[in-house]
């Protein structure tokens, strides 16, 4: 009976609703926040990384990578790119050499970049 294991049991009945609270609570919104973009830095990982010698100096794209100044993309999308890129033209940048705060900070470098509309 569930009644009698909650009564001879509170401890591991409190660890378990615990437990349940930290997956249907604390998980979902770990999971939506990103964290702050900071556009000078930003830019400073973007050159740093070389992510320019691909996508330009202004972000609208050179030979090698599509445009990416006023990009369109959430922040969770936009880190799964950077992370697992579509092609081994891109190189990856784990969490070891782009971690998610420098990423926020790229990405909103690249949002404040005006798009040319003539590509
Ligand atoms: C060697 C060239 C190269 C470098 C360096 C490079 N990229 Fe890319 N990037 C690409 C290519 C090619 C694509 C398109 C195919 C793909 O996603 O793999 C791409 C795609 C992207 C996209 C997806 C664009 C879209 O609209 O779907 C983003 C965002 C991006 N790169 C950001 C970056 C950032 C930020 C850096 C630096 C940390 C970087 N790239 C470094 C070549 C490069």
């Amino acid at each position: 009976m569930p009644r009698r294991i909650f009564m001879t049991h509170p401890t591991s009945v409190r660890r378990i609703f615990l437990l349940l609270l930290f997956f249907a609570v604390l998980l979902p919104i770990s999971a939506c926040s990103s964290p702050e973009g900071n556009v000078a830095n930003g830019q400073r990982w973007y050159t740093m990384h070389t992510c320019h010698a691909c996508h330009g100096e202004d972000g609208n794209g050179r030979k090698g990578g599509p445009a990416v100044a006023g990009l369109d993309m959430g922040y969770h999308s936009f880190v799964h790119r950077l992370r697992k890129p579509k092609t081994a033209i891109m190189p990856a940048y784990g969490e070891e050499k782009i971690n998610d705060q420098d990423a926020a900070d790229i990405l909103a470098f690249l949002k404040s970049l005006e798009k040319k509309t003539s590509n």
